[in-house]
C-alpha cells in the first residue's frame, strides 16, 4: 500500500518505518527542511532502539523515504496519517494549529479517495473539525479515522510490532477495511483491533494516559504519607502490585512523570473537562502531585544544606524525561537544575543520550561531564533523577573516590539503601525508611 506520514517525529518515524517493515511504500514528510536533509542522509534525529536498523534497511531496499513535498506525498498515498505535534497551549488546551494547517493542505492536494488517519493525539471532535477542513478544499471522497497511538519512547519500535491494541474510530466500513489490512502483520498474535466511532477512539487515547498519570501521582502520594508515617514504599508498592486487581506497572513513585504526553495530556484533557461543564477533579488532583514531586525532591537536597547551596556542586545523573530516550520535553531535570541554579549551585550533568538536548535548554550554565563518573569530580551530592539501566549498579568506589562528599539523593529509588549506607553514603531516597 502506498502511505504518507506527515509529521515525522518520535510517532510519525516509528510508524513510517514499521509500516515501511510490514512491506508498504512509505513517504515520511515533516515541513523541518533540516531534519528532512539529515534523515536523507541517513541521520536520525532521535534516540530510540531499534530504530535506526530499521530505517536504513527500509530506505535501502526503497520502501521507506523523506520529503518536505506534503501535496506529492498526498497524491501517490491512499492511506494518509497525520503525526504532527499537538503541544500545550498557556491555557493548558492542545494546540491544534498543526493539524489543522496539514489538514488543509492535504484537502488541496486531494487527487483520489483518500483514508485520512489522525495519529496524534487531539481532543475529542477534531477529527471532525479535520474533515470539514478538507471538505472545503475538495469534493473528492475521502473517509477520515481516528488511530491513537499508545508506543512508549524507548520501547516504540516494539509496542508498535506487537501492539496490546489497535483503536480504530470511523463511521466508515470502506476506511477499516483499509486499516484493518495495513495492521493484519501487527495483531497475527491475536492482539484485538476495536472498531469504535471516531470520538470514542480520541477519547481511549487520553483516558489511557490520564489513567497511567493517576496512578504514577497516586503512589508518589502514597509514598510522601509513607515518609510522613514510617512506612516503606517499596514493601507498599509491592503489597498492592501483587493484587491481580492492581497489578504492578507505574506504581514506581520518583520525581514525578514528565515527557511530551502525560503532562500535556492531562492539560488537554482537564480543558476538554471544562469544556464540557464536566471538570475533571481527579486529574486536577493528579496534576498537582506531579507539579509538586519534583519540587519536593529538590527541596529535601536545599534542606540538607540549610537552605545554603551557594558554592555546592551537584552531579545529575541523567536529563532525559526517562530512560531509553533522549526526549527532555516536560522533564523533571529541568526544574529540579533550575531550582539548585537559583539557590547558587553549580552543576554538572551526564545523561547517555540527552546530552544535545541539555545544552540546547541549559547552554553554558551548566557543565556537561563526558561520563557518569567524571559527572561528580568534586561534587558535594549525586542527584540521581533518571534511573538510565547502567547507573544501576555503578562503582560505588569510583563514586566516592570522585566525590567531595558522599551523599546520593536518590529520585527513583534505584538503591538498596541499607548497602548504600554501608558503603559509607548518606542516602536519601522516596518515601522509603
Ligand atoms: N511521543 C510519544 O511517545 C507519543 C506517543 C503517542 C502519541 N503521541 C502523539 O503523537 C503526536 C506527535 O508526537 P511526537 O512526539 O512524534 O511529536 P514530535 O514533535 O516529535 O514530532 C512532530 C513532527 O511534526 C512536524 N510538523 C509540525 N508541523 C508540521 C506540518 N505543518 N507539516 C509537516 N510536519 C509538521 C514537526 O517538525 C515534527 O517533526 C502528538 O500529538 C503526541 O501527543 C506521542
Amino acid at each position: 500500500m502506498n502511505i504518507a506520514v506527515i509529521g515525522t517525529g518520535y510517532v510519525g518515524l516509528v510508524v513510517g518505518s514499521c509500516f515501511a517493515e510490514s512491506g508498504n511504500d512509505v513517504v515520511c514528510v515533516d515541513n523541518n527542511e533540516k531534519k528532512v536533509a539529515d534523515l536523507k542522509k541517513g541521520m536520525i534525529p532521535i534516540y530510540e532502539p531499534g530504530l535506526p536498523e530499521l530505517i536504513e534497511r527500509n530506505v535501502r531496499d526503497q520502501r521507506l523515504s523523506f520529503s518536505t513535498d506534503l501535496a506529492g506525498a498526498v497524491k501517490r498515498s491512499q492511506v494518509i496519517f497525520t503525526a504532527v505535534g499537538t503541544p500545550t497551549t498557556t491555557s493548558g488546551a492542545a494546540d491544534l494549529s498543526a493539524v489543522y494547517s496539514v489538514a488543509t493542505a492535504i484537502g488541496k492536494a486531494m487527487n483520489d479517495y483518500k483514508v485520512i488517519v489522525t495519529k496524534s493525539t487531539v481532543p475529542v471532535g477534531t477529527a471532525e473539525a479535520v474533515q470539514a477542513l478538507v471538505q472545503k478544499e475538495t469534493s473528492l471522497p475521502f473517509d477520515m479515522v481516528s488511530n491513537p497511538e499508545f508506543l512508549k519512547q524507548g520501547a516504540a519500535v516494539d509496542d508498535f510490532m506487537r501492539p496490546d491494541r489497535i483503536v480504530l474510530g470511523s463511521c466508515s466500513p470502506r476506511a477499516i477495511d483499509i486499516l484493518q489490512e495495513l495492521y493484519a502483520p501487527f495483531v497475527r498474535t491475536g492482539s484485538p483491533i476495536q472498531v469504535v466511532d471516531i470520538r470514542t477512539a480520541e477519547m481511549v487515547k487520553y483516558a489511557a494516559n490520564a489513567f497511567l498519570a493517576s496512578r504514577i501521582s497516586f503512589m508518589n502520594e502514597i509514598s510522601n504519607l509513607c515518609e510522613a508515617v514510617g512506612a516503606d514504599v517499596d514493601m507498599v508498592r509491592k503489597g498492592i502490585a501483587a493484587d491481580s486487581r492492581i497489578g504492578s506497572a507505574f506504581l514506581f513513585p520518583g520525581v514525578g512523570y514528565g515527557g511530551s504526553c502525560f503532562p500535556k495530556d492531562t492539560r488537554a484533557l482537564i480543558q476538554t473537562g471544562l469544556q464540557y461543564s464536566t471538570p475533571m477533579r481527579i486529574l486536577e488532583a493528579v496534576e498537582a502531585v506531579n507539579g509538586d514531586q519534583a519540587i519536593r525532591f529538590v527541596n529535601r537536597v536545599i534542606r540538607h544544606y540549610n537552605d545554603k547551596l551557594d558554592g555546592k556542586r551537584f552531579g545529575v545523573w541523567a536529563l532525559s524525561f526517562k530512560p531509553k530516550t533522549n526526549d527532555m520535553r516536560d522533564a523533571p531535570a529541568i526544574p529540579i537544575i533550575e531550582r539548585l541554579l537559583t539557590k547558587g549551585a553549580s552543576i554538572s550533568a551526564y545523561d547517555p543520550e540527552a546530552m544535545d538536548e541539555g545544552k540546547r535548554i541549559f547552554g553554558s550554565r551548566i557543565e556537561f561531564a563526558p561520563n557518569n563518573y567524571d559527572c561528580l569530580t568534586g561534587a558535594d551530592a549525586l542527584l540521581l533523577v533518571t534511573e538510565w539501566q547502567e547507573f544501576r549498579n555503578p562503582n560505588f568506589e569510583r563514586i566516592k573516590g570522585a566525590m567531595r562528599n558522599p551523599i546520593i539523593f536518590d529520585g527513583r529509588n534505584i538503591f538498596e539503601a541499607g548497602h548504600i549506607r554501608n558503603l559509607g553514603f548518606t542516602y536519601y531516597s522516596i518515601g522509603r525508611k
